[in-house]
């Protein structure tokens, strides 16, 4: 029996493992303002608000979100946003006065992104509805919307708490749980935030019944400073490895930011990101470049290795059965690292080419190079000669662009859908240009080029 909290009222109910709040909503308890769209987390229809045990509030995509999950916990949809006696919630009010809304499909969605935000307290609106989708009203009228809320009180029946729940299905709360329960369930499925496996479930149609969740591992949900450097626990999801690492590694928070939506990465966690071995993540490339170690654990047996170790071959890790990751380390060290990602969106899409790039530059000669990408191979790879053929060398435009060649030897990259093979090689080379120019100190963001 999974208990939790539904627009103020505490709700008990008998869920599947893997049944989406969306169809929850919908189809037992008649919610229909919650709306389904893409049903893969892209667009934000969905989205409603989750409040934590720690009482934090955060925009979350209803349809890859499993009722597991959601074990006292406080969902609030776009039915409980408004007040009970029908009072509009200021985001409401402002999205009238500004014309916010035209069809109304994708509006339930921007409400309850918008509350979360406003209740929140954060301002970078663009960046808080990147995961929402209109496509007849246009943003500049729900920008100014959620601008015109930020001055009115949050009102005090958005005041959600967690209740006590006992878990339905299994959430060990700790590490060592964990390993016990994976140890015994060595076919079991993890999840971490399901915003892979969520998919597997509403495209794939899989059925999943031997499951754990990683989302109530208290000591892997946090990220800790220690003399060596950072150390991330695999429950932390993608929002709090921005957080920690944007004074840190500014260009690798400024990708994060570009991962997915806020409702992705608020649900999307690190130790996934690294486990599922896509060849398009965006956390791999830029911890290998950092030098990044990985720690696996089996039951009471643990080992390291360098995370681009990691990385087999297409669909193939080196992680045994039972093994799950615990954590993953990035030594301390002075920010040199430079992240791009290429997408065809800036906003909420998978990388085409992800390029991570750590050069060290002492005495004008370049003292160490970590190269890694997404998108150019089977894996996240480093570009061991690109890397060789730049340490020792002045750091100049010459020697940079003599190391090109290295590319060619370091990836045969693939022709899909997202680029063809030549546009990713062109690209993979420009973004060391790019690094270059960069360290001349010339702006060449498109950003910082048109502010
Ligand atoms: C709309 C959308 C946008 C996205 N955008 C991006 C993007 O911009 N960049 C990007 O890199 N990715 C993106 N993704 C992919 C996805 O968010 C990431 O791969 C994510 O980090 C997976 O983490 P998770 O916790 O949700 O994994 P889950 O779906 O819970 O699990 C993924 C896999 O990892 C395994 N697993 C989970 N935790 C562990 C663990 N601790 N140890 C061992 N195995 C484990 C699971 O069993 C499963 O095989 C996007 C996904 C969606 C739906
Ligand atoms: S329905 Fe599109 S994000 Fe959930
Ligand atoms: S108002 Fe029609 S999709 Fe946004």
């Amino acid at each position: 029996m999974l208990t939790f909290l539904l627009n103020g009222e505490t709700v008990e109910a008998e869920v599947g493992p893997t049944e989406a709040l969306l169809d929850f909503l919908r189809e037992r308890r008649a919610l229909t303002g919650t709306k389904e769209g893409c049903n893969e987390g892209d667009c934000g229809a969905c989205s409603v608000i989750v409040t934590d045990e720690h009482g934090v509030s955060k925009a979350m995509n209803a349809c890859i979100l499993f009722m597991p999950q959601l074990a006292g916990r406080a969902v609030r949809t776009v039915e409980g946003v408004s007040g009970p006696h029908g009072e509009l919630h200021p985001v409401q009010r402002a999205m009238v006065d500004h014309h916010g809304s035209q069809c109304g499909f994708c509006t339930p969605g921007f409400i309850t992104t918008m509350a979360a935000a406003h209740k929140n307290g954060a301002t970078n609106h663009e960046d808080q509805l990147a995961g929402n989708l209109c496509r007849c009203t246009g943003y500049a009228p729900i920008i100014r919307a959620a601008q015109e809320a930020e001055a009115q009180p949050v009102p005090d029946w958005m005041d959600d708490r967690a209740v006590g729940s006992a878990p339905p299905y299994p959430m060990p709360e700790s590490s060592d749980a964990l390993a016990a329960w994976y140890k015994d369930n060595p076919d079991g499925t993890l999840i971490g935030g399901a915003t892979d496996v969520g998919l597997w479930v509403t495209k794939q149609l899989r059925e999943l019944n031997n499951i754990a969740f990683t989302g109530r591992c208290a000591d892997l949900q946090r990220i800790e400073t220690t003399e060596d450097g950072l150390r991330i626990g695999a429950a932390c999801t993608i929002s709090q490895l921005l957080e920690a690492v944007a004074p840190l590694y500014p260009s690798f928070a400024e990708m994060l930011r570009r991962y997915g939506s806020t409702q992705v990465r608020n649900a999307a966690t690190i130790g996934g990101n690294i486990a599922n071995g896509s060849p398009i993540g965006d956390g791999p490339p830029a911890l290998i470049a950092l030098g990044a170690t990985l720690h696996l654990r089996c039951g009471d047996t643990r080992r390291d290795m360098p995370l681009e170790d990691f990385f087999i071959e297409y669909g193939k890790q080196d992680r045994q059965a039972g093994e799950f990751v615990e954590f993953v380390t990035i030594p301390k060290q002075r920010d040199t690292v430079k992240c791009y990602k290429l997408s065809k969106r800036f906003d909420q899409d998978i990388s085409a080419v992800c390029g991570c790039f750590n050069i060290v530059v002492a005495g004008g000669s370049v003292a160490k190079a970590r190269i890694a990408f997404g998108g150019m191979a089977g894996t996240p790879k480093r570009a061991t000669h690109v890397e060789n053929a730049l340490i020792g060398k002045a750091w100049s435009e010459d020697n940079m662009e003599a190391a090109l060649d290295g590319f060619d030897k370091d990836y045969t990259p693939m022709s899909d859908m997202r680029a063809s093979a030549e546009y990713r090689m062109q690209t993979a080379k420009n973004m060391l240009r790019r690094a270059y120019v960069e360290s001349l100190g010339i702006p060449t963001s498109v950003l910082e080029v048109h502010p």
